[in-house]
């Protein structure tokens, strides 16, 4: 038992040290997190949702192409001052929007890419011996409340570590981590068991994990104890399945609609469905569709 869900949970880890190779080239010299779906990108719909789910410490784990990430959510004088001179104060309060008021960002290098588990157990010294979540920016969910905002009501009722789960095609298990769970209540479960991407026939059931994970302190000591596992690396799932003889950890089924950014198909999705409900080009796009359509 963990007494970390007691307090409100306050920090938010954002891996993105990763390669991004599914984007090549677009992601050679960006990061894939600083992708736009319309006109903001993937990180910052992530850090939005966090910072709507009470979330006031942003723990961004970094590598290599991935400065335009600080820069994005640093004060850009030179663009401020210009677009003030110019008199653009819509475009300036878009500038100075990426960071949601009351929140604080801070950096930590992931020096060698090790898996997500490693990335996690970077942010260690920064969150301490507190719960904290970790968000995927390239699953962007769309939903209202947000995902993390679910998950954390869910977290305080359950006093456990919860998991973003939804039901995928056995076909395409070998892309998740899947969990095996005993029904709880009406959007929760108990996971029994976790597995990291196992193959249609291996898998335990067809509920994947998705980007978002509400997770006690314990974490850190089981990722330490991890060795390497899936594609040679320290797996955040693997870390999980260890806690699980420790402490309960909770399934989740929120509500609302995922799309897998990290992917070209999910990205042109959640571009099609994001872009028609925009508040600037929505009509007009869904109007192109539709009259492509006919
Ligand atoms: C990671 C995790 C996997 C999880 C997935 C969700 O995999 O390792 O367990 O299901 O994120 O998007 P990745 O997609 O980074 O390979």
């Amino acid at each position: 038992m963990t007494h970390a869900f007691n307090r409100p949970i306050r920090k938010a880890v954002f891996p993105v040290a990763g390669l991004g190779s599914r984007f090549l080239p677009a992601t050679k010299a960006i990061a894939k997190e600083m992708l736009p779906v319309v006109d903001k990108p993937l990180i910052q719909y992530a850090v939005e949702e966090a910072a709507e789910a009470g979330i006031t410490e942003l723990i961004f784990v970094t590598g290599r192409t991935k400065r335009s990430i600080e820069d994005h959510f640093d004060k850009a004088y030179e663009l401020e001052t210009e677009l003030e001179a110019r008199g653009k104060h819509e475009l300036l309060a878009a500038a100075r929007s990426a960071v949601p008021p009351g929140v604080s960002c801070c950096y930590v290098r992931q020096s060698e890419a090790l898996g997500l588990g490693h990335a996690v157990l970077c942010a260690e010294p920064i969150v301490g011996d507190e719960a904290f979540a970790v968000i995927l920016a390239d699953d962007l969910i769309d939903a209202q409340p947000g995902a993390l905002k679910q998950m954390l009501a869910a977290a305080r009722a359950h006093q456990a570590s919860v998991l973003a789960v939804q039901n995928v095609p056995r076909d395409s298990t070998a892309s998740y981590g899947i969990v095996s769970t005993q029904p709880l209540d009406d959007r929760n479960e108990q996971v029994v068991g976790i597995v990291e991407k196992p193959a249609p026939a291996d898998a335990p059931s067809t509920l994947a994990v998705v980007g978002r994970y509400v997770l006690s302190p314990r974490i850190f000591e089981e990722i330490r104890r991890t060795p390497k596992g899936k594609g040679g690396e320290i797996q955040l799932t693997d870390a999980i399945s260890a806690m699980l003889a420790h402490e309960r950890v909770i399934a989740h089924r929120y509500i609302g609609q995922r799309y897998d950014c990290g992917a070209k198909l999910g990205y042109l999705m959640a571009t099609v469905e994001l872009g028609s409900r925009h508040p600037e080009v929505g009509e007009a796009f869904s109007a192109y569709l539709q009259q492509r359509q006919g």
